[in-house]
């Protein structure tokens, strides 16, 4: 791999310290960054180097997945780590930054490839990728490529605006947009799964398939990021961006050797196949729902607006189920239902696919005992795939007995989703990264239901903290005949 600098913005932030420098360690350990690689930690307090390295270290005794005892390893480490003071609308702390960065190129040899990580609000996204360019930060002889994460944009326009203004700085090419539910190792595998098993390309059609169901439920609640929160929802929080990462990735048909190319163009042309909402329709294809007090594994909590910072007059959605559909020549006629939510029974995301019944109209149509075929992959908290099949119950003759044929990783060597992202990125592989043609299409196809919910055409309907939500995301599915699986 190329020499590279890591320039993190926001250094000293939350992000940086659960995730960034543990992903980067443990990348480290397993030998998978450059031979020679330079950190620079920015941010607005003034730090020694020293403290910072210190920082760092503390981070990754708390947070990393591999253990962090071994001196030698630990102090080859930190030592490329150095830290620089930047006020983001400072031009001055740009040229200090420069200074920097070609100091330690020089020291360590290294080409001029630089990696800048915005690990900072998006609100200063747009002056840092401007102060980048008019400083020449990204106009050395190496490559430079700019990671960013959500939120990507409130909306369609705004989204719009961000990435014009990015764009003056950064081609397309050179853009990394984290959705981290891409970096989770079985989302990986879904398109690898697809591609090298006939069993499933051929089942991957609505032939074979009776609906898809998506689910990511939360058992946190608001925490302490009501100001955030608030004016986002779960529909922007979550839906926009991972929820229909999900669906794409599921959604996708993929060539054989496909290259990340294909990848995106696939993405896309799921993208284009979703049946549009009307803002009319919205009220019949999803539902907007609220937590309120409840119990969440024995302990008692307090519903959405008594949490601290938040209005009791607050309509934002803690939760969103909806139904769409995908008009192409695979899904035609298939539901797929997604939904989301904070202070559910459970943390789960999982997807599974129910498969077509085509006994029903035979002589056991009528046997509860047998269940659809029902292929689940299970995401997070636990990695896993299963396959339910019917077998005869030889215990009691003529009845079915469905089993399970399961595949189960274990948890202890399954990176995380940070450090596939940010190795991708250091390769410049933009096969897990949201392309601009899906942030796109998603807050084009998500914008209605904003501007419903927004208008209040929609009812917020409460759900008791610790259930899976309100009774209109059952009835969503029970209008066509389903109900979502493994609810308890
Ligand atoms: C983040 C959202 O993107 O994803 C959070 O902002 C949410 O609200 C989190 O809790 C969920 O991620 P994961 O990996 O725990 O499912």
């Amino acid at each position: 791999m190329e020499a590279t600098t890591f320039v993190l913005f926001g250094a000293t932030g939350d992000l940086a310290k659960r995730k960034i420098y543990p992903a980067l360690y443990n990348l480290f350990v397993d030998q998978k960054l450059p031979q020679s690689f330079s950190v620079i930690g920015l941010g607005r307090r003034e730090l020694s180097d020293e403290t910072f390295q210190a920082n760092v270290e503390q981070s990754l005794r708390m947070f990393s997945r591999r253990e962090a005892n071994d001196p030698a390893i630990l102090k080859n480490f930190l030592q490329a780590f150095r830290y620089s003071v930047l006020d983001v609308g400072r031009k001055e702390d740009y040229q200090k930054l420069l200074q920097l960065i070609e100091q330690r190129e020089e020291e360590l040899r290294l080409s001029p490839n630089r990696m800048f990580y915005l690990s900072v609000g998006p609100e200063f996204f747009e002056t840092i990728a401007a102060n980048i360019q008019e400083s020449g930060l990204g106009s050395a002889n190496g490559w430079k490529r700019l990671v960013i994460e959500k939120p990507f944009g409130h909306d369609l326009q705004s989204a719009r605006d961000l990435n014009q203004k990015l764009s003056k700085a950064f081609a397309e090419h050179e853009i990394f947009r984290i959705d981290h539910y891409l970096g989770k190792p079985m989302v990986q595998k879904l398109e690898v799964l697809q591609q090298s098993n006939p069993v499933l390309q051929a089942l991957w059609t609505n032939r074979y398939i009776a609906n898809v169901q998506i689910t990511a439920n939360e058992t946190v609640g608001v925490e302490e990021r009501a100001g955030y929160y608030d004016h986002v929802g779960a529909v922007r929080d979550m839906f926009q961006n991972h929820m229909l990462q999900l669906l794409m990735m599921l959604a996708i048909h993929l060539p054989n050797n496909s290259t990340s190319e294909n990848v995106r163009l696939n993405k896309k042309m799921v993208m284009e196949s979703l049946e549009p909402l009307q803002k009319e329709d919205v009220i019949s294809h999803i539902v907007r729902g609220q937590y309120g007090a409840g119990t969440i594994q024995g302990k008692p909590v307090v519903g959405y607006t008594s949490e601290p910072s938040i209005a009791e007059t607050s309509r934002n959605d803690t939760f969103i189920a909806a139904k769409l559909r995908i008009d192409d020549y695979f899904w035609r006629g298939v539901p797929f239902y997604i939904r989301t939510g904070k202070r559910m029974n459970e943390k789960s995301t999982r997807i599974v696919i129910e498969f077509k019944e085509p006994f029903k109209q035979s002589s056991w149509a009528n046997d509860d005992s047998k269940m659809p075929n029902l292929l689940v992959f299970e995401i997070s908290p636990n990695e896993g795939i299963t396959l339910q099949l019917n077998t005869r119950d030889p215990q009691h003759r003529g009845e079915f007995k469905p089993i399970q044929i399961d595949f189960h990783a274990s948890g202890d060597d399954v990176p995380e989703a940070y450090e596939n992202l940010i190795h991708d990125a250091l390769h410049g592989d933009p096969t897990f990264f949201a392309h601009w043609d899906e942030v796109e299409l998603s807050w084009k196809w998500v914008q209605p239901i904003l501007e419903a919910f927004e208008e209040n055409l929609v009812p917020l309907h409460l759900y008791a903290a610790g259930t899976y939500g309100p009774a209109e995301s059952d009835a969503l599915l029970a209008k066509d005949g389903y109900h979502w699986w493994f609810d308890a």
